[in-house]
């Protein structure tokens, strides 16, 4: 908990635009009690938390990185709790490049983000990985239960906000389809960044992305909190890691019951930096 706390000071930090003299001055204590906030040496007070989430316009909730309630919906809520699942049980295509790159020989750690129903985690979970997955939406993470045991595999779901969960655990692979249009375009950096650094050596990640073209119009689902990704960004973030496959394709949708066409950036990239002194 205390990375948590300490990644979301310093990202609602850098959201505010503030050095840490600056925040150190607002909260009448040293720059150094900030770094060590912010690098999970301690914690701030608890008398200070007040004063914090009003600096830093924000809630202990948040900070804590919890989500209260029902406050979290997305577009999606209401349909994850129908019984029907909305994006059927047909796993996405990318879930077979990781299982030919990086198959499940031994124990292979995978986190996806953005899971929705489970569709993907299912299919890693029953083809041997140790499967742990999030979502914002609590129908969702109902769903990848019901999933796991009607299947009787064991799948570790929570609701996390993408925009605010910051990893603990180190992983083999970091799996994640269509949902990473929900990241901010200026916290793309730093998010991608904790990913990477929490990719084990060798390790893999497989994402795509949602990408934006003039000549493809918006999606019928109106989501106000989607930030369609450009042509290529996503694989100028792995640029120091070996790319495995990268490929931009159209495709047909018909969510919602209305037919509409997507464009996805998709990427495989390896973790084959060497640290200092391999
Ligand atoms: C297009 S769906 C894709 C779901 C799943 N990956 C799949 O391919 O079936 C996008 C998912 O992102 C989730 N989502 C939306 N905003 C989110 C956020 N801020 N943090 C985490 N998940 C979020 C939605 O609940 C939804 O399940």
């Amino acid at each position: 908990m205390k990375n948590i706390m300490s990644k979301n000071i310093l990202r609602l930090r850098k959201e505010k635009g503030y050095t840490q003299k600056r925040l150190a001055d607002l909260m009448q204590v040293s720059a150094q009690a900030i770094s060590k906030w912010e690098t999970g040496q301690s914690y701030p007070d608890i008398e200070l938390l007040p004063r914090l989430t009003d600096v830093l316009e924000t809630n202990i909730d948040t900070l804590l990185g919890h989500i209260p309630g029902d406050n979290k919906k997305t577009i999606y809520s209401e349909v994850y709790k129908d019984d029907d699942f909305y994006w059927g049980l047909q796993p996405n295509e990318l879930c077979y490049d990781v299982l030919k790159l990086y198959p499940p020989n031994g124990h292979v750690k995978l986190l996806e983000v953005g899971c929705g129903e489970g569709k993907d985690a299912l299919f890693f979970a029953r083809n041997g990985y140790d499967v742990t997955a999030f979502d914002i939406a609590h129908s969702a993470i109902d769903k990848v239960y019901r999933l796991a045991d009607r299947y009787r595999v064991f799948i570790k779901a929570f609701r996390a906000d993408i925009k605010e969960y910051r990893l603990e655990d180190d992983f083999d692979i970091i799996y994640s389809s269509r949902s990473l249009h929900h990241m901010r375009p200026d916290f793309r950096k730093e998010i991608i960044t904790d990913y990477q650094v929490h990719t084990k050596p060798n390790g893999i990640n497989a994402l795509n992305v949602y990408v934006k073209k003039p000549f493809i119009g918006p999606p019928p689902e109106e989501d106000q909190f989607a930030y369609l990704w450009s042509t290529g960004e996503i694989f100028s973030l792995y640029a120091d890691w070996e790319l495995k496959c990268i490929d931009e394709v159209i495709y047909d949708c018909s969510s919602s019951g209305i037919p509409h066409k997507h464009v996805i950036d998709i990427l495989v990239a390896q973790n084959t930096i060497r640290k200092k002194g391999d």
